[in-house]
């Protein structure tokens, strides 16, 4: 057995299909095919793929938001993938998916103290206003965000900020497990940087074993220890970060590796940005 926090076995999923004109019922397409991937404890994997070859699918499997149509997944050594909403109630405070878009998880009418404090509610781990307020700005320090923002709403943050507020939200119940999609895409390169070194830190600081999805293999590299190539719905290529990046087997991670849009980046080009990080954690985070 590996010592693996996730772990899936031949997971299969296709979306069910509309109701047709009668007898006329079309025939689900798989999405995923018989899918095989184990993420060791305090790791990170990375899963690549163009649009459509259902990397965002695979993650909301993951944390089950979606039941698969056949196959296993094993969380920290229990199988989850038929298990009813009831049954997954403890695992929800331990796996959290971050989305792209932190206005997804952040809702525009609420002052970010009570957003981040939510999910602490949800599952009766808050004791009165005062502790709400602790709990917030400590998600809000641990982040890198000023502890002020409690009393901000989403609009009034920059996007790097907002996705921030999204990660702060995610570790609210202090999950062990993360899968996070596309979370710096959209954003500037710098910034991108910046909460990469962030999830970097906190992964390190916090034990967290992490799903990183995205589509530029340079983002991956920096943040990951092995990488899964999506293509179509199976994995065409997966290993270690830098065995791929050194010797990809497969004609389609090489086109990928090829379309990289900063190809010289270094292994360690993050680490030079330490220097502002701590700015960041002084408020003024980008
Ligand atoms: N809710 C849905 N209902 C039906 N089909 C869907 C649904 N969501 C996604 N699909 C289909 O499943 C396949 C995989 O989609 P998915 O969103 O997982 O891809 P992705 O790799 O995340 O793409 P992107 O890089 O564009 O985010 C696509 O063919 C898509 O059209
Ligand atoms: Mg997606």
């Amino acid at each position: 057995m590996t010592d693996a926090l996730v772990e899936t076995r031949g997971l299969t999923f296709a979306y069910p299909q509309p109701t047709g004109v009668l007898f006329r019922r079309p025939v689900p397409r798989a999405v995923l095919k018989k899918i095989e991937l184990a993420v060791p404890r305090g790791g990170a994997l990375g899963l690549v793929g163009e649009s459509g070859s259902g990397k965002t699918t695979l993650g909301r499997l993951l944390v089950r938001l979606l039941r698969p149509s056949c196959g296993d997944i094993v969380f920290d050594g229990v199988e989850i993938a038929r298990m009813s909403e009831a049954e997954l109630r403890p695992l929800r405070a331990r796996v959290q998916m971050i989305f792209q878009d932190p206005q997804s998880s952040l809702n525009p009418r609420l002052r970010l103290g009570v957003t981040l404090t939510r999910p602490l509610q949800a599952f009766g781990r808050l004791k009165g206003e005062r502790d709400r307020r602790d709990r917030a700005a400590a998600l809000l320090d641990l982040v890198g965000l000023p502890t002020g923002f409690v009393d901000r709403y989403p609009h009034q943050l920059s996007g790097g900020q907002r996705q921030r507020a999204g990660i702060a939200r995610a570790l609210a119940l202090a999950p062990d497990f993360i899968v996070a999609d596309e979370i710096v895409s959209g954003l500037d390169v710098s910034t991108q940087a910046h909460i990469l070194l962030l999830l970097k830190e906190l992964r390190a600081r916090l034990g967290l074993t992490l799903v990183f999805i995205s589509h530029d293999l340079s983002v991956i590299r920096v943040l990951c220890d092995e990488v899964a190539i999506l293509r179509h719905g199976e994995i065409v290529e997966r290993g270690r970060v830098a065995d791929i990046f050194d010797r990809p087997q497969h004609a389609y991670t090489r086109e990928l590796l090829a379309a990289i849009p900063l190809p010289d980046v270094e292994p360690g080009w993050l680490d030079g940005e330490r220097t502002v990080i701590t700015k960041c954690h002084q408020g003024t985070a980008a």
